[in-house]
C-alpha cells in the first residue's frame, strides 16, 4: 500500500509524494543548469539573478519592476519599464505630469494589474506577502478615505485588520503632529492634514518598505522639512523608501538616488550625484570688449553662444552665455589670442534644469503660454 504523507502533492491529485531519489534529481539538475550559465529570459530583473550572490537579508525589501507595461484601452500609461529601489535609500520617483507614476506604484501595490511585465517586493507580488501593512505602507491617494471618521478610528480600524497593537495608532499620529486633532473628523481636514493622516497610515505597521506618491502636496514649509527628515530617518533605519513627484526641486533635497521616467518609459535611475554630473549643459558667462573675435573664435571650438534677449553678440562689452566649452578652455582662447576678459563666471547646471532637459522631450500636457 502506498504511504500517504499528510501534506504533500498526492492529497492534491499529483502523485507520489517526492522522495528522496527525486529531490536529489531535481537539485542536481537545478545546479547544472545554473552552473552551464543558463538564466531566464528577465535576467535583469527576475529574482533568480540573486541567486548567484549570497541571499542577503535586504534583498527581501528590495522594490524590482520589470518589463512593466500597463494599456489602458489606447493610451500606454507605462511602457516597457524596468528598475531596481533598493533599502537603504530615499529613491526619487520622478517625471513630468502624465509620466506614468501614480500607475507603477499602483501596480507595484497590486491595485492594478499591469498588462505585461511584473512588479515585486523581495522577489514577491504584493498579493503574496503575508503581512500587509507590516511589510510595505503607502501613502497613494491621501483624500482616498471615510471623512465621516476621525482619524483615530479610521487607524484603529486599519490596525486590528492587520494585527497591530492598538497603541501603535497613537505612536503614528504624535509621529505626523495629529495627535491633537485625533477626535476630529477627517471630513474637516485640511490637504495637508489628510497627508499627514496619509503618512501615519503608511507608518502604522512599521513596515520595511514604503511608497509615497506625491507626498508633499499641501504641507507647509514645516511640513516638507519634517517630511524629508523623516524619509531619510526611515531610510537610514534601512527601509526602502519610494517617494514620486513631478518636481525635481522637491526631490533635489530629498532623495539620494533618482528614477526619472516619461511618457512611461524610463528615462534616467542613477544617484542624485550621478544625476547632477550630467550638467553638460553648464554654462560660462562672457563679457569682453572684442565679442565679434572671441565668438568666432568659440564657435570655431564647436561651442554655441548666447547672448541677452535683444542684445547682439557683435556688440561690444554684452555679456554673453557660452555652452559646449568650460571656463579654463574659454580663458585659454582668449589668452592665446590676446582678447581682454571683463567678465568669466561658470553656472553647473541645476538638477532641475538636468531634469528639465531629459523630460524636455516627453513633457506630455504643457500649458499653452501666457494669456
Ligand atoms: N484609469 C485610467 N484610465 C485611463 N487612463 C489612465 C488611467 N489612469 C491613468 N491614465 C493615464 O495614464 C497616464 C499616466 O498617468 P499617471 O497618473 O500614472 O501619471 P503620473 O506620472 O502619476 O502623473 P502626475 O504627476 O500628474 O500625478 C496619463 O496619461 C493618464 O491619463
Ligand atoms: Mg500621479
Amino acid at each position: 500500500m502506498r504511504r500517504v504523507h499528510p501534506r504533500s502533492y498526492n492529497q492534491r491529485g499529483h502523485g507520489a509524494a517526492p522522495g528522496p531519489y527525486w529531490w536529489a534529481m531535481v537539485v542536481s539538475s537545478a545546479s547544472r543548469l545554473y552552473n552551464s550559465g543558463w538564466q531566464p529570459a528577465t535576467r535583469n530583473c527576475h529574482p533568480w539573478t540573486d541567486l548567484r550572490d549570497t541571499p542577503r537579508r535586504h534583498d527581501q525589501h528590495m522594490i524590482e519592476v520589470c518589463e512593466l507595461t500597463k494599456q489602458y484601452g489606447k493610451k500606454r500609461a507605462v511602457n516597457n519599464l524596468s528598475f531596481t529601489v533598493h533599502p537603504g535609500q530615499v529613491t526619487g520617483f520622478l517625471g513630468p505630469n502624465g509620466a506614468g507614476k501614480t500607475t507603477t506604484l499602483r501596480i507595484i501595490l497590486g491595485l492594478h494589474r499591469a498588462t505585461s511585465g511584473q512588479a515585486t517586493i523581495g522577489g514577491r507580488a504584493y498579493r503574496d506577502l503575508p503581512r500587509g501593512l507590516r511589510h510595505v505602507g503607502a501613502l497613494i491617494d491621501a483624500g482616498d478615505v471615510h471623512g465621516g471618521r476621525t482619524a483615530e478610528a479610521h487607524l484603529r480600524a486599519l490596525a486590528r485588520s492587520n494585527a497591530i497593537p492598538r497603541s501603535r495608532v497613537n505612536d503614528v499620529l504624535d509621529i505626523v503632529g495629529l495627535g491633537q486633532a485625533a477626535g476630529r473628523r477627517i471630513g474637516g481636514y485640511s490637504l495637508g492634514m489628510r497627508q499627514r493622516l496619509g503618512i501615519a497610515t503608511a507608518l502604522l505597521g512599521d513596515p520595511p518598505v514604503l511608497l509615497f506618491d506625491e507626498p508633499l502636496n499641501g504641507l507647509d514649509p514645516e511640513g516638507v522639512l519634517w517630511v524629508r527628515g523623516l524619509f531619510q530617518r526611515l531610510a537610514a533605519e534601512g527601509r526602502t523608501v519610494l517617494v514620486s513627484s513631478h518636481l525635481m526641486s522637491e526631490m533635489e533635497l530629498t532623495a539620494t538616488h533618482l528614477i526619472v521616467v516619461g511618457r512611461g518609459e524610463l528615462l534616467a535611475a542613477e544617484s542624485v550625484d550621478e544625476f547632477a554630473a550630467r550638467g553638460a549643459g553648464r554654462r560660462v558667462t562672457v563679457r569682453t570688449p572684442d565679442n565679434a573675435r572671441l565668438t568666432s573664435l568659440l564657435s570655431a571650438e564647436g561651442a554655441s553662444v548666447e547672448t541677452a534677449e535683444g542684445a547682439s553678440v557683435e556688440t561690444a562689452g554684452a555679456s554673453f552665455t557660452v555652452t559646449g566649452l568650460g571656463a579654463d578652455r574659454i580663458a585659454e582662447i582668449a589668452f592665446a589670442h590676446r582678447i581682454m576678459l571683463y567678465e568669466l563666471a561658470e553656472h553647473p547646471a541645476t538638477l532641475e534644469e538636468a531634469f528639465m532637459e531629459l523630460t524636455s522631450g516627453s513633457v506630455e500636457y504643457q500649458a499653452g503660454g501666457d494669456r
